[in-house]
């Protein structure tokens, strides 16, 4: 055995002596042209209302979230994802708020659109839970279950309603089968052929959506388990991602991001389009909270938990923290 050295010959460690040498072979460098900022607007009031569960985030007035437009922006963020929470007496069985072109998330899309025009792009959530008075992202048949294809007829014609505000791609994150390929019909049928499809593609039922019923205060009772995916299952999310592309997605998400890594990396090494990840309200709450006990680095944490995210084969970060961060990068 030829002898090159003291033992052991190869050591990792030699590229991890110092700050520069580290960085100079990292392999992950999250940039905050990665990030979108997840916002909230709500209808009916006079200043902005704090979120319990997720400090430092809260429902948005129209002014106020023009102004965190404005600063996601300067920050260097790429886009808003907006969510509109109208007010409890405009919820109904059918999620009328959602296309009433005077609803809270199409007047929010038109205001941020007027201030930042084409220099942020701005995302719609595009589904019912916020609007309806059940919660469900869908309408509701005779036995109170989520129907499918009367719930595209309704998807349809919000994504005309959004894209007429003046979304520049809009969100499907109701989980119905065929909902890409008829949002997709729609926006062209109405000559919106430019607006693109950010699919929630694969979406599992977790728990950690836990901090985003406060948020969009929501009347869920019960579970999304009939249509978000098993948290038991990587397989279907392949499938999940097939149908989707061939129905027509410009960009695909897997969400939750943090603990389903494994998925977005299957994902990200499956496909030619864009990918993004939603590090959803839950992983922001568990670092805040934790964070505010003293029991981790606040900033150190959320830089890992984007990191992580990144390295995994994200294109893009949903997260609470984007303009924060982006000033910070
Ligand atoms: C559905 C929707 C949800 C989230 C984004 N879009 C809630 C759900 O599916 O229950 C969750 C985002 C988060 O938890 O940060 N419109």
């Amino acid at each position: 055995m030829t002898k090159y050295g003291s033992f052991p010959g190869t050591r990792p460690r030699r590229l991890r002596t110092t700050p520069a040498m580290r960085r100079m072979v990292a392999e992950t460098r999250l940039h905050p042209a990665d990030l979108i900022l997840p916002a909230f607007v709500r209808e009916g009031i006079g200043a902005p209302v704090e979120i319990g569960a997720m400090p430092g985030v809260v429902q948005h007035t129209r002014d106020t979230l023009k102004k965190a437009a404005v600063e996601a922006l300067e920050a260097g963020v790429s886009g808003i994802m907006l969510f509109g929470v109208p007010e409890e007496s405009k919820k109904d069985a059918v999620g009328t708020a959602g296309t009433d072109p005077d609803g809270i998330l199409q007047l929010a899309i038109r205001d941020v659109r007027a201030e930042v025009g084409d220099e942020l792009i701005v995302m719609s959530d595009l589904c019912l839970d916020e609007t309806t008075d059940h919660g469900h992202c869908g309408v509701l048949d005779a036995e109170g279950r989520v129907d499918n294809d009367a719930t595209l007829e309704r998807y349809a014609e919000m994504a005309q309603v959004q894209a007429d505000a003046g979304a520049h791609v809009v969100g499907p994150s109701g989980m119905m089968d065929g909902q890409i390929g008829v949002i997709r019909d729609a926006l062209d049928q109405v000559g919106h052929e430019d607006v693109s499809i950010l699919a929630y593609t694969v979406k599992y039922s977790s728990a950690f959506f836990g901090p985003f019923r406060e948020a969009v205060g929501s009347s869920l009772k019960g579970d999304r388990k009939t249509y978000q995916q098993d948290p038991a299952n990587a397989r279907e999310s392949m499938r999940e991602l097939a149908l989707d592309l061939e129905e027509g997605a410009d960009m695909v998400m897997v969400k939750p991001a943090g603990p389903y890594l494994d998925i977005l990396a299957k994902v990200a090494d499956a496909v030619d389009v864009p990918v993004a990840a939603y590090q959803i309200s839950g992983e922001y709450a568990m670092i805040e909270a934790a964070a505010e006990r003293g029991w981790i680095d606040r900033d150190k944490a959320i830089m890992e938990s984007l990191t992580g995210i990144k390295r995994a084969g994200a294109n893009m970060i949903l997260t609470y923290w984007a303009t924060e961060v982006a000033r910070q990068l």
